[in-house]
């Protein structure tokens, strides 16, 4: 990651709309990445077990879950 480069986890909350208001979603984008510093193959439990420490108000969890399931691909080197 370079300057205002954006890191996968960050890339992956942009391309699945993983916020409404914000509020939540620095704590959540430091939780997706001790998340796949540790597992890099999370399961859908594994990432609902990973946030569980964050709550969103606005309830973007599906879109946060998502987000993490493509921040895993692309830090696999999946197609940006
Ligand atoms: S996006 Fe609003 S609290 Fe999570």
């Amino acid at each position: 990651m370079k300057g205002e480069e954006l890191g996968p986890v960050q890339q992956a909350f942009v391309e699945h709309d993983a916020l409404q208001c914000g509020y939540c979603t620095p704590g959540q984008i430091m939780a997706v990445e001790g998340l796949l510093r540790k597992e890099p193959h999370p399961t859908v439990e594994q990432i609902r077990q990973g946030v569980s420490g964050n709550l969103c108000r606005c309830g973007a969890y599906i879109h946060i879950f998502e987000a993490a399931k493509r921040a895993a691909e692309l830090n696999r080197g999946g197609a940006v």
